[in-house]
């Protein structure tokens, strides 16, 4: 999908991202180009260690390329100081991650206005109350995060990373700790925020069910793009991942019941490709910047 840069609300040239020297060294990203544009909705897919995380950090300023140029709306992040670079962080992407990420000693309403407290600004009051009416979580906002199931969780974190109506918001497997009718919530929240308030949202997910709520799919493999695929179903994403080789789509989980979005039916099936190759390599572990943890929250409102 070719758009201006005026219409993208981020895009990419040629990345590259690699981890750790000499023979442990890991090819995360090996030269993608991409154009997000505004108000849509895109979902990022592909094997474990294909390099979607890392993508997303990159995009949206979190983990520094290693060559290639990033922009977010006009302003180009990866030549830029990294004062500048945390405030557009603060005022202009949202963050949702998996594991919600949400203070524990803050309520809802707390963890909701967090980034613009620490920015010092003031709540659009009319756009708050619409996006926390949006979320449903009027009746919880005095709740603590502990107090709250995971879909309430995370959906106090859409509503954190939409009150300060960002250029773009990223979201790493949002709905991989959630049962099936809660991510159903979530992806339906997810296509409103695009809907009808004009938001920008890209979603990393192994769910072919929740991409298929998105405009159109990006597949990565071995820290490429290898493909896309716009106006998705779960069976047209299904055949494609088999044919990217990836074995089997992990589900949403054992929801309680069926929600808005339709479960993929169809099995996995024989795997006609090869087995995924892109394994973490010598050096494994999680991205540590792709799950700040509590403690980090300021990532998203440093
Ligand atoms: N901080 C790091 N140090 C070393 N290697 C890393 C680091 N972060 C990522 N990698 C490696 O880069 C590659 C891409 O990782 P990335 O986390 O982007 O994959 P992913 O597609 O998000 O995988 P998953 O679906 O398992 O989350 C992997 O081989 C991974 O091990
Ligand atoms: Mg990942």
């Amino acid at each position: 999908m070719i758009c201006t840069a005026s219409e993208a609300a981020a895009r990419a040239e040629n990345l590259v991202r690699r981890y750790g020297s000499g023979p442990a060294a890991v090819t995360a990203l090996a030269g993608v180009s991409i154009e997000i544009p505004a108000e849509s909705f895109t979902a990022v897919m592909g094997p474990s260690g294909s390099g979607k995380s890392t993508l997303l950090h990159c995009m949206a300023g979190l983990d520094t390329a290693d060559s290639g140029r990033a922009w977010i709306g006009g302003e180009e992040i990866t030549s830029m100081p990294d004062r500048q670079l945390t405030r557009l962080r603060r005022d202009r992407v949202g963050f949702i991650f998996q594991a919600y990420n949400l203070l524990p000693v803050l309520s809802a309403a707390g963890n909701i206005t967090l980034p613009l407290d620490i920015a010092g600004r003031d709540p659009d009051r009319a756009w708050l109350a619409s996006v926390v009416e949006t979320v449903g979580l009027a009746d919880r906002l005095s709740h603590r995060p502990s107090e709250l199931s995971g879909g309430q969780q995370q959906r106090v974190a859409i509503a954190r990373a939409l009150v300060s109506r960002p250029a773009i918001v990223v979201a790493d497997e949002p709905t991989g700790n959630l049962d099936s009718r809660a991510g159903a919530e979530v992806l339906d929240l997810l296509r409103r925020c695009v809907g009808e308030f004009g938001q920008t949202v890209v979603m990393v997910t192994h769910d072919p069910a929740a991409a298929s709520c998105s405009q159109r799919v990006v597949f990565l493999a071995d820290g490429q793009i290898v493909g896309t695929l716009d106006q998705p179903t779960p069976q047209a994403i299904l055949d494609r991942m088999r044919a990217l080789g990836e074995p089997e789509p992990r589900g949403p989980g054992p929801g309680p019941g069926p929600g808005p979005v339709p479960v993929p039916v169809p099995g996995p099936g024989p795997v006609p490709g090869p087995v995924p190759v892109p394994g973490p390599g010598p050096v494994p572990g999680p991205v540590p910047v792709a799950d700040p943890g509590p403690g980090r929250i300021a990532q998203n409102g440093e």
